[in-house]
């Protein structure tokens, strides 16, 4: 019997090792060292990311299973639960904008087949459309003559009728607080001085844009080393959209024309990628095609012709019961036409960073359903905001199905074990969960989340793994939440956002997965013309929070008066209570834009001790690029909290304590050792008499053994000192997470507002010595590359330029020494890909 046992288990486990491995030989940047991380993956999986989406009950979607041969449900709608179905009885709506979503044709003489056949053709569809729950996900390009699935408006599931759309406020905009500096006139020599610098950004963003054109144009992004080219979102053009308002700003009039033309020919109804995720398509896309428009006063009528045809094929991801988006949306008909529930994992940045874009383009075409869309996740953010485990703040990951499953285990239907148990995790297995918790909600490579990766939840109770995505982020495997097996059969009960089910852990920040959820109610607050409160109550609500518990001074050598962001894991059902709060001081890349955020926020809403706060949180960015041999800050690492804020001086040996937390083990040992010296020494000594002896005759087949030399135990100081040089930590540093620069703009972004919102000269010194440092670094023949560890000075460089060096941090840097009147924030709200839209007057 057992060994009957064994041998099915052996046989799970090898299948189960065939299907990961064949998933993961295809997730980019997997090593194979990473393959131990798969193990307490749960045997109904067999996958590497979890989709997002929730089919209801489980039709399948082309990329849930590795076997495709299931077919579509016969009657998808009739398998929806209907107590969960709020619209069922109305008529659909949404076949009234398919005028101008009608199957495309295609722009070269591919034939045009549905994705239905596609699935049952082409053997290679999911090796052509890859894994999704990535931001980035970066697909070869394929032959032209590669037969395509064409995105299809479908009849909606779940329509919101006409007479409950969310309107527009309607009104007169409110007249805001003045948010620019009120800028006197500027010196000749001062201007000379100025217009040296901005020539010199001018300059290194043609440098990379003519790279791109000359090797990449019309691919997404430019590889700056090889010169190849690279496709991870959807292979529209990614940095050519995102580039366009930047051209414009810069007076590269020509390059903007053209780009213009070219997005004439951007098909969004195909892609070799499989799924849009919806985030980074909004605010690259959406954001860059709504901004060129509205910078250029309308006079460019494709530019908003192509923004309403991406926001259609984007509303589809709305069509879900409670009208929450798939983030992750499976555009193809086989799947986008069969009912969806939104994900149980989803990013927050993700959920609540689409309202500007969709704002602007509601104001621009008069569209309330656009307004609409987002309206409903703010409704269901602020409904939220009071309950949460940490009450004011928003989790990283939202459970946004609207359905709360039982708690009931699944069984692990095929083999003997146990059902895994969400209750009884044991306490070494709640801490590790706790700890790995507060590290794994680290980067990856994208976005204030946009820059993250999803890394998605892992199975309750199993320790997570870490995979390493191409810049070394973390990504975290997960277990798949599809809607299947026993939980299909389950009526769930309806339920507004929670946190994820099961879940034991809920973490909290401001910084990546986060960002731009809180960055967006300030600035949907200004483009709403103040019309609308919820804004700028949830703002307030969140931001007394944020002050309180996550805001932190760290222990600087020179004592600098600065600010980071700390981010919190609450258990509530931990049972040491020292778990129930655990807390993490890092500084994060993705994180400095904190500082421009508290910047606006203190203008708008009158706060002027936020601005000191604004100022602080920016410094520290600052501080944070001095403190490397390169002069750019690292992605991620961890600092020393102070235990006062207003006196914190630097003591060497608290810090060098912060890097041996088993410092007590090491004096211990080396106690141990001394004393054993000792006895051995002694004991030396009373032998010396006895030396004479003959000796013990000696078996020939036993191994002389050698003579016990206890190893010299490692002190606390000689720990301290490799780490610090191995590790190159600078002072302070209690660790890096990770080395790199992406090329991000968020230090940049906080530099320039501040210096918009202050008129303080300083910002713009900073910012220079800032540029000049990155430029250097990350300049190469045709463009500009991200930076593989900033602490060594051998500037090693990857072969990567997202599309944000020239949407945003290159435009950051040129308006820092522009005219103050350029792009004034009095006059536009920038989304958080820094595409600037027109504010109402
Ligand atoms: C968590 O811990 C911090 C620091 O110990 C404390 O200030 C805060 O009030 C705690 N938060 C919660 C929600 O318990
Ligand atoms: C520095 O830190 C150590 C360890 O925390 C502490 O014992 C010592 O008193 C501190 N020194 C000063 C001058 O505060
Ligand atoms: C790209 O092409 C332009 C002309 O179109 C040329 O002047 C420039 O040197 C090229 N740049 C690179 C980086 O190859």
């Amino acid at each position: 019997m057992i060994r009957i046992r064994r041998y099915r288990l052996f046989l799970l486990v090898a299948l189960l090792a065939v299907v990961t491995v064949y998933h993961l030989s295809r997730v980019p940047g997997w090593d194979g060292s990473a393959l131990e991380g798969l193990i307490g993956f749960k045997p109904s999986t067999g996958k590497t990311t979890t989709s997002d989406a929730q089919s209801i009950p489980h039709p399948p979607p082309p990329d849930s299973t590795p076997e495709k041969e299931t077919q579509p449900a016969a009657d998808p709608v009739a398998a929806v639960p209907p107590a969960v179905e709020p619209h069922s009885a109305t008529v659909s709506q949404a076949s009234e904008t398919s005028a101008t979503s009608s199957i495309s044709t295609s722009a070269n003489s591919a034939p045009t087949i549905t994705g239905d056949e596609l699935l049952t053709k082409q053997p290679s569809f999911e090796e052509d459309f890859g894994e999704h729950g990535q931001g980035r996900y970066d697909v070869a390009p394929r032959p032209s003559d590669h037969p395509r699935a064409y995105w299809k408006q479908q009849t909606e599931h779940f329509p919101v009728p006409s007479e409950s759309l969310i309107p527009l406020p309607t009104g007169e905009p409110k007249a805001l607080p003045k948010v620019q500096y009120s800028f006197g006139r500027e010196s000749s020599s001062k201007k000379a001085d100025r217009l040296r610098r901005q020539t010199a950004v001018r300059e290194s963003f043609r440098h990379a844009w003519n790279g791109y054109k000359n090797y990449s144009l019309p691919h997404d992004e430019l590889k700056p080393l090889s010169k190849g080219v690279a496709d991870p979102f959807n292979g529209w053009g990614a940095t050519m959209v995102d580039s366009l308002d930047s051209l414009w700003i810069m007076g590269l009039r020509d390059e903007f024309e053209e780009a213009v033309q070219m997005v004439g020919q951007i098909d969004f109804k195909t892609s070799p990628r499989k799924d849009i995720p919806l985030f980074e398509t909004t605010i690259r896309y959406l954001g860059g095609l709504i901004a060129a428009y509205d910078l250029s006063s309308a006079k460019y009528p494709v530019l908003l012709d192509k923004a309403v045809e991406l926001a259609d094929i984007l509303m589809g991801a709305f069509d879900t019961p409670n009208r929450m988006p798939l983030t992750y949306y499976n555009w193809a008909p086989s799947y986008s036409s069969q009912p969806h529930r939104a994900g149980a994992h989803t990013v927050l940045a993700e959920l609540g960073s689409l309202s500007v874009e969709f704002t602007r383009l509601a104001q621009i075409t008069r569209e309330d359903k656009y307004y609409d869309a987002i309206a409903r996740i703010t409704n269901a953010l602020e409904k939220w905001q009071k309950e949460t485990t940490l009450p004011g703040l928003w989790p990283l990951r939202v459970d946004t199905s609207g359905c709360r499953k039982p708690e009931v285990v699944r069984h692990a239907a095929d083999t003997d074990e146990e059902p895994p148990s969400v209750v009884a995790i044991s306490k070494a297995e709640e801490e590790a969960k706790v700890a790995s918790d507060v590290a794994n909600t680290g980067p990856g490579s994208r976005s204030r989340v946009r820059r993250q990766d999803p890394a998605n939840p892992q199975a309750e109770g199993a320790p997570k793994k870490e995979l390493v995505d191409e810049l070394g982020g973390k990504v975290v495997p997960v277990s798949n939440e599809h809607w299947s097996g026993d939980y299909a059969s389950v009526n769930c009960e309806p339920q507004g956002l929670s946190t994820e089910p099961h879940s034991t852990t809920h973490t909290y920040g401001i910084g990546a997965m986060a960002d731009s959820t809180y960055e967006y109610l300030p600035k949907e607050y200004a483009l709403l013309g103040g019309l609308n409160s919820q804004y700028k109550t949830m703002y307030l609500d969140s931001m007394n929070v944020v002050r309180e518990q996550l805001l932190y001074r760290p222990m600087t050598e020179g004592d600098h008066d600065i600010r980071f962001v700390a981010k919190q894991s609450i258990s509530p059902k931990a049972t040491m209570s020292s778990k129930k709060n655990v807390t993490k001081y890092e500084g994060t890349h993705l994180g400095c834009f904190a500082g421009g955020m508290f910047a606006l926020g203190a203008k708008l809403f009158d706060l002027p001790e936020d601005m000191h706060l604004a100022e602080k949180l920016t410094e520290s960015c600052v501080w944070a690029y001095g403190s490397t041999a390169v002069g750019i800050m690292p992605e991620e690492f961890e600092l020393v909290p102070c235990d006062s804020v207003t006196t914190c001086p630097w003591n060497k040996t608290r810090w060098h304590e912060a890097l041996d937390p088993r410092r007590e083990e090491r004096f211990r040992a080396v106690e141990a050792y001394n004393l054993e010296q000792q006895r051995l020494s002694e004991e030396f000594v009373s032998n010396v008499g006895d030396d004479e002896d003959g000796e013990e005759p000696v078996d020939p087949a036993e191994p002389v053994s050698e003579p016990f030399v206890p190893k010299v135990p490692l002190s606390h100081e000689k720990y301290v000192a490799a780490r610090i040089s191995e590790e190159r930590l600078p002072p302070g540093y209690t660790n890096i997470r990770a080395r790199d620069y992406r090329l991000r703009p968020e230090a940049i972004e906080s530099v320039f507002i501040l210096y918009r919102m202050t008129g303080d000269e300083s910002w713009r010194e900073k910012g220079w010595t800032m540029f000049e440092a990155v430029d250097q670094a990350t300049k190469t023949e045709i463009a500009n590359a991200a930076i593989e560890d900033v602490t060594s000075q051998l500037m090693k460089q990857v072969d990567t330029m997202e599309s944000f060096w020239l949407a945003e941090t290159l435009k950051y840097y040129y308006l820092l020494f522009s005219e103050p009147d350029l792009i004034s924030l009095d006059d536009y709200v920038l989304n958080t890909e820094a595409h600037p839209f027109k504010r109402p007057k």
